[in-house]
């Protein structure tokens, strides 16, 4: 047993079955859209976005440029890091709350274009906690030997649903994607465990309110602004801070795991007084905090999947680290997640 865990029943490895994360890749889009750029289109400044939010530039996809496209070359990249080649592929699950299209489901569209044509593939919504969403169901087809090579995508084109003209939300979020490989392998831990939950009670919070069976899309529901995303700032960042915090406690305490043992937690990038406060109630130092906000702004269920492959790109993460994840979205919806690289 691994000195490192007091309990062996805290670690997903059953008959030597793990769930390692094999690799990893990241795409963000060419165009950068800086707090200045911003200036000119909103009455705002780079002190309130910085100061509010920690925010001096975010990433914009090109007018014919999907959020398929982003996953797509995130995918390959973290297929070269794994060394998979499409065909040994048997899912594909995207995360997102910006589809190409309503239906077919986006991670249908990424199986065509890496061409991996054995993969079932399908979306999962669960806004900026997706991509945590999406690894534990990943996850769970590893571990039950139901099938060996798992892709799992958090990808956003967040600007097709902003309104440019809404200073309280436009500053705040980018596009882009990340990317995951989930294997079994031998002899290491991997995910050792995966905490969600949800509270539809506060489903108003943070919403779309055009474009499903309550408000297809009309003359009118364009008019009037539904088909973008909508923020109530303020309860937002309440809700986040307690959902982050306990999300957070719950995995550690499932594996009997003290925060100073985790080498890196790599947060949801959405406000970085939201991440410093968190962290302060964890009883983490700010270098355990793994923070990019600054240069791509909120990309919901891209965020962490894109901060967790510049985390290992860049040497913050080693194998053999002990990590984690964790996030919050609308929904609400929350989670983390503890992993042994
Ligand atoms: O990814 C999903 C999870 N999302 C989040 O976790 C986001 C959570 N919330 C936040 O990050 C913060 O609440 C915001 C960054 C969205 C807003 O920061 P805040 O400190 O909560 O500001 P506020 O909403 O209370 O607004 C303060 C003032 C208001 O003016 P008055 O009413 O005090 O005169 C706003 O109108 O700031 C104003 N304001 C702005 N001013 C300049 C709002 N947006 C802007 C802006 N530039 N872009």
């Amino acid at each position: 047993m691994s000195p490192k865990f007091k309990n062996p029943r805290a670690r997903f490895n059953f008959q030597g079955r793990t769930c390692s994360i094999t690799g990893v890749g990241s795409y963000l889009p060419a165009k950068i859209l800086t707090n200045a750029h911003l200036e000119k289109m909103v009455d705002t400044s780079d002190e309130w976005i910085t100061t509010r939010t920690g925010i001096k530039s975010r990433r914009q996809a090109a007018k014919d440029e999907f959020t398929s496209d982003m996953a797509a070359h995130a995918a390959r990249r973290a297929m070269k890091m794994a060394g998979v080649t499409a065909d040994q592929i048997d899912l594909i699950i995207v995360a997102t709350i910006t589809p190409d299209m309503p239906f077919p489901a986006t991670a249908c569209l990424v199986q065509q274009k890496i061409g991996a044509r054995r993969a079932a593939a399908f979306d999962v919504e669960a806004a900026c906690s997706g991509f945590i969403y999406a690894l534990e169901i990943g996850q769970q087809f590893i571990m039950s030997r139901t099938l060996d090579t798992v892709l799992v995508i958090g990808a956003e084109k967040l600007s097709s649903i902003t309104d440019w003209t809404d200073r309280n939300t436009c500053v705040l979020f980018g596009d882009g994607a990340g990317a995951a490989i989930l294997q079994s392998r031998p002899g290491s831990h991997g995910l050792l465990t995966a905490v969600m939950g949800a509270d539809g009670a506060k489903s108003n919070l943070i919403h779309m309110p055009g474009g499903g069976s309550r408000c297809p899309a009309s003359v009118d529901s364009v008019a009037a602004k539904l088909h973008y995303l909508r923020m109530d700032g303020r309860e937002t960042f309440k809700s986040a801070v307690q959902a982050m915090y306990h999300a957070a406690q719950e995995a550690l305490r499932r594996c009997e795991l003290d925060i100073s043992k985790i080498k890196c937690i790599i947060p949801h990038q959405a406000n970085r007084r939201i991440i410093d406060v968190v962290g302060e109630r964890l009883g983490a130092t700010p270098e355990q905090l793994f923070v990019n906000l600054d240069k791509y702004g909120n990309t919901s269920a891209a965020s962490v999947a894109i901060a967790l492959d510049e985390a290992v790109t860049s040497g913050k993460i080693s194998r053999g680290d002990l990590i984690l994840l964790v996030v919050f979205g609308s929904g609400l919806t929350w989670g983390a997640a503890v992993i042994e690289w």
